[in-house]
């Protein structure tokens, strides 16, 4: 339902935080702002001072659990998203998510001469500047909320797509770029949402000899171009499938498209992309030229690639899913190991202004971890004195081994408590 949408891991259809709608409530941030400036995240003299707790490199800058994760309103990361900081799944060549970046690299590389220059290790924590306004995401935009976004405090975020390091990178004079990384988001559970996901981007700059040549207008001559090779990279990944492309909207770009591709007897959205605002590459230096953009999750192409029935699994360190995936093996049929059955708990409470469905979820990670499968909203209604009472149905499965009743119901009476505690409703 948000008014634009996500490129995220979903292989259903929440997608594109930049365009579509993601089908639940998102209230508008109201924690006070201070002016403490997550600048000094970035700034590698803070980052190199000693620090009692664990440390991270991310991109070259070593932070402290105490950087990310603090007791202050402007900041709601918790040590769940702290402990997958670093841990750049996209980076492991036997990994599904490297295998996936490695066979995306191999496209490019060969159709480009090596042209594109690659990241894949940039920091995940940005500035609010970058992860929004250099790409020209409007000041009441949903993603930019509390509800969707970690904020490390006011300033500063946890990227919530590779789009971030656009205006960076074009600044510092690259021309052709692919980035890839670890991107994060606040967001309901279920099979295909998970709250770190993967995410490709890719931008090329034309200058006026490219398309002067063409007796295309720049505009016409970028589009046309950034179709020929999606549609290439379409079929490098997917083999001869039919396509389509649907016209969208991007804070970002104009014109905006997805590509659509015919997959197992349906439509599936592969990327968004398009031609880049002439604005943004003016910011950087570039006005001379034209450009496109492109962006793809990971995670979701990776899923109908490899056969990965769960996102949750892209985590596991199970041997028997980890054992079956090798370097340069693209799209090699996960076996599922066996499966263990799930459990089902319902809760009902009275909700109040402030209840989101995220807030609910991360409380419910916060607890379970991985072993939430599905939080669902299976009953909903409004009493005559205008309460409102939800009733959540959450499913606890692991992937990998039994859960004993009283492991589960442990977990259904800390969910139980910190709901009420933490989010201050009603239990009924
Ligand atoms: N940043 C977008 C998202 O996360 C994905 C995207 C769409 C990136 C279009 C692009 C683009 O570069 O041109 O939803």
């Amino acid at each position: 339902m948000a008014v634009v949408s996500s490129a995220h891991s979903n292989i259903i259809s929440k997608t594109f935080l930049f365009h579509h709608i993601n089908g639940f409530k998102r209230f508008s941030f109201c924690l006070p702002f201070s002016s403490s400036s997550a600048a000094s995240l970035s700034s590698k003299k803070k980052c190199r001072q000693p620090v009692a707790s664990s440390v991270l490199e991310l991109g070259g800058i070593k932070i402290a659990k105490d950087d990310v994760v603090r007791d202050d309103p402007t900041n709601n990361v918790p040590d769940s998203i702290f402990s997958k900081l670093g841990m750049q799944l996209h980076r492991r060549n036997n990994h599904p998510l490297g295998i996936l970046k490695n066979g995306i690299y191999e496209y490019f590389d060969s159709n480009y001469l090596s042209m594109f220059d690659k990241f894949d290790d940039l920091c995940p924590i940005v500035s609010v500047k970058q992860n929004f306004d250099d790409v020209l995401v409007p000041a009441d935009h949903v993603s930019r909320s509390y509800n969707d976004t970690y904020y490390v405090d006011s300033q500063t975020v946890l990227r919530c797509h590779t789009s971030a390091h656009q205006a960076k990178l074009l600044r510092k004079g690259h021309t052709h770029f692919l980035v890839t990384g670890d991107v994060y988001r606040r967001d309901s559970i279920d099979s295909t949402h998970y709250p770190v996901f993967h995410q490709m981007e890719g931008v090329r700059v034309f200058t006026p000899d490219n398309w002067e040549a063409s007796g295309l207008d720049p505009i016409s001559y970028a589009a046309e171009d950034l179709k020929k090779s999606l549609e290439g990279l379409a079929r490098h990944l997917f083999g001869a499938v039919e396509m389509r492309w649907i016209d969208t909207y991007f804070p970002f770009t104009n014109p905006s498209y997805e590509l659509e591709i015919y997959f197992k007897e349906k439509w599936m959205e592969v990327l968004g992309c398009g031609v880049m605002e002439q604005e943004i590459l003016k910011s950087n230096g570039r006005s001379d030229s034209v450009a496109w953009a492109f962006g793809l999750g990971l995670e979701r192409l990776a899923m109908v690639l490899f056969d990965i029935p769960d996102i949750r699994l892209f985590w596991s360190n199970d041997e028997r899913f980890t054992s079956q995936f090798s370097e340069g093996q693209m799209g090699v049929k996960f076996k599922p190991i066996s499966k263990y059955p799930p459990c089902y708990k319902d809760m009902s409470f009275w909700i109040n202004e402030s209840f989101t469905e995220n807030n609910l979820c991360e409380v419910i990670r916060g607890i379970a971890g991985d072993l939430v499968e599905e939080v669902s909203l299976i009953d909903n209604f409004t009493n005559k004195k205008g309460m409102t009472s939800h009733c959540y149905r959450i499913a606890y499965r692991s992937m990998e081994r039994s859960l004993t009743d009283e492991e589960i119901n442990n977990m259904q009476w800390s969910v139980r408590e910190q709901v009420q505690t933490k989010l201050n409703v009603v239990l009924r």
